[in-house]
């Protein structure tokens, strides 16, 4: 049965990359998947900018401080949201920041599937990351974006997940 859930098993954290650039046809699978993340009342609140020019991914290496792999990784996808289109009418409340970080690890389970290596770089709730970001991929003043993907080819092979931890699953109530 485990072998059902090995491809999400084995995705990790992937920050060296082959030279090979990402083939046009696997990024479009890449947004298909992020875009098939659950959202709250399906609103859909997520924007991706696609960014495989050399001297963008450089610039975003050097405004985010521990983004050194964009030098490398041919690819980077940045996850954004626009928390008005999230927001609920009945509560007031928007759910873009969990909506977006469903699309972010759709992105990433989709990017290890595809023989990709990807890694979250967190970007919201950091607010002086958000405008630097914002100022140099030029995002409209009402989307906010909730984080990068480093993805390209891996360098090489990491072992599969093993953050498994019995005793942080609890038993119909949390104590007692
Ligand atoms: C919200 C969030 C922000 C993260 N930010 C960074 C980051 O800025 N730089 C980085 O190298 N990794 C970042 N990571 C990746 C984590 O370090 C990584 O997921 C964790 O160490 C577990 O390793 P694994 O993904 O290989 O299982 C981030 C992950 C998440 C979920």
């Amino acid at each position: 049965m485990e072998e059902r859930v090995s491809w999400i098993l084995k995705r990790r954290s992937i920050r060296r990359y082959k030279a090979k650039p990402v083939e046009e046809e696997k990024i479009n699978l890449l947004m298909k998947a992020a875009m098939a993340a659950p959202s709250a009342a399906n609103r859909q609140p997520w924007h991706f900018i696609v960014v495989t020019q050399r001297e963008i991914l450089d610039q975003l290496a050097e405004v985010h401080p521990y983004a050194k792999m964009l030098k490398e990784a041919p690819l980077c996808v940045v996850v954004c949201g626009d928390p008005e289109e999230a927001t609920s009418k009945n509560s007031g409340l928007s759910y873009w920041v969990q909506d977006c970080s469903a699309a972010m690890q759709n992105l990433l389970l989709a990017a290890s599937s595809l023989d990709l290596g990807g890694v979250w770089l967190g970007v919201h709730p950091n607010e002086e990351r958000e405008k630097v970001i914002k100022d140099l991929l030029k995002i409209p003043e009402k989307i906010r974006p909730l984080g990068l993907a480093a993805i390209g080819y891996p360098e090489k092979e990491k072992k599969p997940n093993t953050h498994y931890r019995e005793e942080r699953v609890h038993g119909e109530v949390f104590e007692g």
